[in-house]
């Protein structure tokens, strides 16, 4: 098992891409911290899985474990429960290795239309919420004297414009630099950090594009694979990152879209 013995914390992992890393990372030793803003039962859902897979898991926030009491606001927006998250995942384990930023949101809207409070949104969870995560797990990586895994998950959309979206572009470019720029101030204390870029994945921030068939068919007429993405197609890469297979890799991008960056046109 590549993992064994390391800690890692998933945000945004009660669904989607976040959940099947949790499973996955699990699936290779690791102890994976599980993170959620708005479902419990989706969190719980992960608990009971990785536990299927035979690994071991704490839900930062009490709901999904009955056994525990911890309470962890965990809304990736917010900076005081981003350090308390990370903390908490310190704490409860003793150590934290890996860190996975997942959580994200989007939301849809001409340039000229978006609001204040939903650029605040976006910005803050896709952009804000890494950077103070990955401080957070810096400091007690560095304080501690220990090597540590950053995965990023972007988007194809950190490199390609996406009309009507906006915010997200701009939070997704921001993390690509982000990126690039942590991997040589953190290089020096054996931290790296990498992004993961899916394209067009199956998950629930896709629901929209899912419900509408003649969207889908022309999204799929630009994927060269021609089919939607699965999060397990994203897990394994963020395994492999999280692994000592990838200790000399840092400040990359990995794309994850059956071809798609190579092949895109607008709509
Ligand atoms: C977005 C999806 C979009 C996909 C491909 C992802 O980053 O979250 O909404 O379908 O990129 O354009």
């Amino acid at each position: 098992m590549k993992l064994a013995g390391k800690v890692a914390l998933v945000t945004g992992s009660s669904q989607g891409i976040g959940q099947a890393i949790a499973i996955r990372l699990a699936a290779e030793g690791a102890k994976v911290v599980i993170n959620y803003r708005s479902h419990p039962e989706g969190a719980a859902e992960t608990l009971a899985k990785v536990r299927a897979a035979g690994g071991e898991c704490y839900c930062a926030d009490g709901y999904c474990n009955n056994e525990k009491g911890y309470s962890v606001g965990a809304d990736l927006g917010m900076v005081e429960d981003v350090r308390r998250l990370v903390n908490e995942s310190v704490s409860h384990y003793g150590s934290l290795d890996i860190l996975v930023n997942n959580a994200g949101i989007e939301k849809h809207a001409p340039f000229w239309e978006v609001t204040e409070a939903d650029y605040e949104a976006v910005l803050n969870v896709n952009l804000k919420g890494v950077f103070f995560a990955t401080q957070a797990i810096a400091q007690h990586l560095i304080e501690t004297q220990r090597p540590g895994k950053i995965i990023n998950v972007s988007s194809v959309h950190e490199e390609l414009p996406f009309p009507n979206f906006a915010a997200y572009c701009a939070s997704k470019g921001g993390l690509k630099m982000l990126t690039r720029d942590l991997s040589v101030e953190l290089a020096p204390y054996g931290i790296t950090v990498n992004n993961v870029a899916p394209g067009a994945i199956e998950t629930p921030i896709n629901t929209k594009l899912l419900n509408d068939a003649e969207k889908l068919g022309a999204l799929l007429k630009n994927i060269p694979l021609g089919r939607l993405g699965q999060p397990r197609d994203v897990s394994g890469l963020v395994a492999f990152l999280a692994s000592e297979d990838a200790d000399y890799i840092t400040g990359s991008t990995f794309f994850v879209d059956g071809g798609l960056t190579w092949n895109y046109q607008e709509q």
